[in-house]
C-alpha cells in the first residue's frame, strides 16, 4: 500500500479546510482532500451571507443575545462572545483574499434573516458562498506548500494508542478514479468535512453532506453532541424537476411574506417577529399549516418589491426559479422546509480540539456550542473560519512532529465487485424517506422507534456490504449516513424535552436545565451517553 507522509493533513476543501491551510505557517507540508471537485461544498452553495456586527447601531453584544435567543439556552456564552467579538476581524481576512462584498454607495449592504435584530449580513448578492469558495481556492492553489487531493475520499482515520489514549495518526483514503486504497500519515489531522443533511430525503445539500467526518470520528471514539439538533430550512423551491434548491432566507429579510395557497399570511399566527422569527419556528409554523390544510407546499411572496431590484439583488434565486417556469417577480415561489445544518457534530473545544489527541475538527462537522440547539442564520460560515483560525494559531504555535508511527497495510482480501449497487441505492432511499418520516420537524416516541427498528437492520445489512464488497464512494457515504442517523436518532430518543429544533409531541415542555447530549462508541455496538 502506498504511504504518503504529511505535517498535516486536512480533510474538506469547503470554508473551513481552505481558510485553515490558508493560515498555517508555510513551513508545514499540508495535503488537503477533496471527495469530488475542489468547489463542490455546502459552502459553494451558500446565499444568505456572513453575520458580524459591524453597523454603528450594531454592537458584538447585540450580535450574541441574538446567537443566545436562537440557541434555545444551549449555546456555550463564552464561546458565542468570542466568535461575535472577532467576526468583523474575520470579514477583513476575506476580503484580503479577494471577496468582493456587496456594497452600496461605499458601504457594505448589510442585510438581514431570521432571528438577528439589526441589519449584520455581509454577502455577494444571493450568491455569496460562490464568491468566498472561489476566492479560497484561487489563494490555495498559489501555496506551494500544499498538496491539492481531488477526487480522494477519506474512509477511515488511523490511530495508535500512547499512554493509555488514542492518538489520530493519519487515515486510509480511496483514489475515487483508480479505486486504490492509500495511507496518508500525519502528525495532525483535520476533519473539514461539512455536514450530513443528505440524510433526509428533503434538503439544501449537496450529495456531498454525506456526514463521513462525524461518522469516521465516531469510529474512533471522538464524543458527538447533540445531533438530535438538525435544522430545517423553512424555504426549499417546491417544484418536482427542483433538486435542492434554497430560497435565501435574505429575501424574507427584504420583506418577502409566506403565504397560504389562497393568498393569507400565516406567520403572526405563530410569533410576533413573523417572517423573521428563528427557523425553527418558521420551520415548525409551515410543517403545522401544510398538514391542517393537507397542501404539498407554502408560498413565498415578494412581488411587491419593483423587478430591476429583484433581479439585481437575487440574481441566483431569480435565475434558478426562471428555469423552472417561476418568474419571482410576477409570481408567488412554492416553499417547503428541508434539512439545511447539522447543528450537532464532533464535539470540539475553543480550539477545534476533539477528545482524540492530535484529531481536530472544525466547520460544520463540529459541534463548538456556537449554535447550541438552534443555528442564527449566517452564523455558520462564521463559525467554520472562526475555529479554522483558532487551529491555525493554535498549530502554528504547538506543532511538534510525530515520529515512528506504524500504518498497518489496508486489508482488502476476499473482497468482490458487489454485483448489487442497486441495494446501496435503494438503502440510501429507504434512510432518507424514514428519516424524513419519523425523525423530522415534528418527532415522537413512537416515530423514533420506529426509525430505531429499521436503522438497526440496515445497520447490518450495510456492514455487511463493507466488509465483503470492494469500496467504492457511495458504499463508503451509504455506510456514514446510516452511523449519523442511527446517532441522530439514539440522540433524539435521549432527549426527554422538546427544545430549539428538537420538538416531540411526547415532551412538548422545555426543561429548566439545559444538557448537551455526547454520544460516544465504547464497544462494537455499544453506546455511552452524558
Ligand atoms: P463544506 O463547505 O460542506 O465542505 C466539506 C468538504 O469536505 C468538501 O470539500 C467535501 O468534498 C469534503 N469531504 C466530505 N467528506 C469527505 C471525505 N470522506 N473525504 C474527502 N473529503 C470529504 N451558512 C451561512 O453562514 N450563511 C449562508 O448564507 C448559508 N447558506 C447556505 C445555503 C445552502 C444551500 C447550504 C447547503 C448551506 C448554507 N449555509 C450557510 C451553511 C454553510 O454553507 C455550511 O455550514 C458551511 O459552508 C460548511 O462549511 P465546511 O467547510 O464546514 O463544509
Ligand atoms: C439562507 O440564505 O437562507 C441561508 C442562510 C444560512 O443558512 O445561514
Amino acid at each position: 500500500m502506498k504511504i504518503i507522509e504529511t505535517d498535516i493533513l486536512i480533510i474538506g476543501t469547503g470554508i473551513a479546510g481552505i481558510s485553515l491551510a490558508l493560515k498555517l505557517n508555510e513551513n508545514f507540508n499540508i495535503a488537503i482532500l477533496t471527495k469530488t471537485n475542489i468547489e463542490e461544498s455546502n459552502t459553494y452553495y451558500a446565499q444568505g451571507g456572513i453575520a458580524a456586527s459591524f453597523d454603528k447601531f450594531d454592537s458584538y453584544k447585540f450580535h450574541v443575545k441574538d446567537t443566545l435567543i436562537a440557541g434555545a439556552g444551549l449555546c456555550d456564552e463564552k464561546v458565542v462572545e468570542k466568535v461575535a467579538i472577532i467576526a468583523p476581524s474575520l470579514i477583513k481576512d476575506l476580503v484580503n483574499w479577494g471577496v468582493n462584498f456587496t456594497k452600496f454607495e461605499n458601504n457594505y449592504d448589510l442585510t438581514k434573516e431570521g432571528g438577528h435584530s439589526k441589519r449584520r449580513i455581509f454577502h455577494k448578492e444571493d450568491y455569496t458562498g460562490r464568491e468566498i469558495e472561489t476566492n479560497l481556492v484561487k489563494n490555495l492553489k498559489l501555496k506551494k506548500n500544499v498538496e491539492i487531493f481531488e477526487k480522494f475520499t477519506a474512509i477511515n482515520l488511523i490511530s495508535e494508542r500512547e499512554k493509555g489514549q488514542s492518538v489520530c495518526i493519519g487515515a486510509y483514503v480511496l483514489n475515487n478514479l483508480t479505486e486504490e486504497i492509500i495511507a496518508i500519515k500525519a502528525s495532525y489531522v483535520v476533519l473539514a468535512t461539512g455536514g450530513a443533511g443528505k440524510v433526509y430525503l428533503y434538503t439544501s445539500n449537496p450529495d456531498i453532506s454525506s456526514g463521513d467526518g462525524i461518522a469516521m470520528a465516531y469510529r474512533l471514539g471522538a464524543n458527538i453532541s447533540n445531533m438530535e439538533f438538525m435544522q430545517f430550512h423553512p424555504t426549499c423551491l417546491y417544484h418536482k424537476d427542483a433538486k435542492s434548491f434554497l430560497i435565501t432566507e435574505s429575501l424574507r429579510g427584504e420583506g418577502a411574506k409566506l403565504k397560504l395557497p389562497n393568498g393569507e399570511e400565516f406567520m403572526q399566527n405563530y410569533h410576533e417577529l413573523k417572517e423573521l422569527a428563528p427557523r425553527d419556528i418558521v420551520a415548525r409554523a409551515i410543517d403545522f399549516e401544510m398538514k391542517k390544510y393537507g397542501i404539498t407546499n407554502v408560498f413565498l411572496d415578494i412581488r411587491h418589491k419593483p423587478s430591476d431590484y429583484l433581479i439585481k439583488r437575487f440574481p441566483n434565486v431569480y435565475e434558478n426559479c426562471l428555469k423552472f417556469g417561476i418568474d419571482i417577480t410576477k409570481d408567488m415561489i412554492p416553499v417547503v422546509p428541508a434539512s439545511h445544518y447539522t447543528c450537532g457534530g464532533i464535539k470540539v473545544n475553543i480550539d477545534g480540539m476533539t477528545n482524540i489527541k492530535n484529531l481536530f475538527a472544525i466547520g460544520e462537522t463540529s459541534c463548538t456550542g456556537l449554535h447550541g440547539a438552534n443555528r442564527l442564520a449566517s452564523n455558520s460560515l462564521l463559525e467554520a473560519i472562526f475555529f479554522a483560525d483558532r487551529v491555525a494559531k493554535f498549530l502554528n504555535k504547538n506543532f511538534e512532529y510525530r515520529k515512528n508511527s506504524f500504518i498497518e497495510d489496508w486489508d482488502s482480501k476476499n473482497v468482490s465487485d458487489t454485483d448489487e449497487v442497486i441495494l446501496i441505492h435503494q438503502n440510501w432511499e429507504e434512510i432518507r424517506k424514514f428519516m424524513w418520516n419519523y425523525v423530522g420537524i415534528v418527532r415522537s416516541n413512537k416515530r423514533l422507534m420506529r426509525a430505531k427498528r429499521r436503522i438497526e437492520i440496515l445497520e447490518k445489512e450495510v456492514q455487511e456490504y463493507y466488509w465483503n464488497f470492494k469500496i467504492t464512494m457511495p458504499l463508503l457515504e451509504l455506510r456514514n449516513l446510516t452511523t449519523v442517523a442511527e446517532i441522530v436518532i439514539k440522540s433524539a430518543l435521549k432527549r426527554k424535552e422538546s427544545r430549539g429544533l428538537h420538538y416531540t409531541l411526547d415532551y412538548p415542555k422545555t426543561l429548566d436545565v439545559a444538557k448537551n447530549t455526547i454520544v460516544r462508541k465504547k464497544s462494537k455496538d455499544k453506546y455511552e451517553y452524558f
